[in-house]
């Protein structure tokens, strides 16, 4: 049985930030096609100089994301019929990084973000064991596969542009996961404080919709670390327990 298609028309930004614009395209689209199946026909097609950033295919290596109609979605994942019949579909570079060329931008700043913060420093004098709800808790945060859609979408980023004061939803869902490690004996309460800024942050849960992996940034990373931010700089009595049983019997 043939396959049905219908034409569908995108506006694909063309070029670099400073001289750049939305184009017209118009190809034919079949049921189950994805944005980035668009882009690569559009590009075979008609511009073959088209600039995209892509690998996997398939959700996971994280370098298709892209503003579709405005919001920040990979476009591996984005189902043309999820998106509203009859409309242009408007595909556009991540906002909140320098743009290179057409859909593709400089994330390198988050490269250097990761590079500040202390590295897994595994205890020396205990058993390697965990509790399985440790390993769940982390298991989340690790399924982060660096879109950094929620760098992209957090405000404090890409309205105040606050990349010196603050290192985003990505990295407080890394450093959440080192804090909540019971094997790790790094303290980085102090630089996730000062260094990381994760005052800025005010909640909104907009990193949270975005995750392409479902992560509960907000609830299960930020908050945690917040209470523990609050625990050590304001609550004596915890921050004696920590000092005499260490990370791994007090928990906090
Ligand atoms: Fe992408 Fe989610 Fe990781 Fe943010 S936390 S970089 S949205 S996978
Ligand atoms: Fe930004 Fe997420 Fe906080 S969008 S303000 S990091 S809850
Ligand atoms: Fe790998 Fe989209 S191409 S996540």
């Amino acid at each position: 049985m043939a396959e049905k298609t219908h034409e569908a028309v995108f506006l694909i930004f063309r070029g670099t930030p400073e001289n750049g614009e939305y184009k017209e395209y118009r190809i034919q689209v079949v049921d189950g096609m994805v944005v980035l199946d668009a882009m690569m026909e559009i590009q075979a097609k008609f511009v073959s100089d088209l600039g995209i950033r892509c690998n996997c295919g398939a959700g996971k290596c994280g370098s298709c994301s892209a503003e579709i109609n405005g919001v920040p979605r990979l476009m591996c994942k984005t189902r043309l019929s999820d998106l509203p019949e009859g409309q242009p579909v408007k595909v556009g570079p991540l906002k909140s990084f320098p743009g290179i060329k057409d859909l593709v931008t400089d994330v390198s700043w988050n490269y250097e973000v990761n590079k500040t913060m202390t590295p897994f420093t595994p205890h020396q004098d205990t058993e390697w064991r965990m509790q399985q709800f440790e390993v769940d808790r982390i298991q989340e945060h690790r399924k982060c596969i660096e879109c950094f859609l929620c760098q992209d979408t957090c405000h404090v980023i890409r309205e105040h542009d606050k990349k010196k004061e603050y290192c985003g939803p990505r990295f407080l869902v890394r450093l959440a996961s080192l804090a909540m490690h019971p094997l790790d004996a790094a303290d980085r309460m102090a630089f996730i404080k000062e260094k990381a800024g994760i005052g800025l942050c005010n909640v909104t849960h907009c990193c949270s919709d975005v995750c392409p992996e479902k992560i509960r940034i907000t609830d299960n990373a930020i908050i945690p670390l917040k209470e523990r931010i609050a625990d050590r700089y304001y609550d004596p009595v915890l921050t004696l327990i920590r000092r005499i049983f260490g990370k791994r019997k007090s928990n906090i």
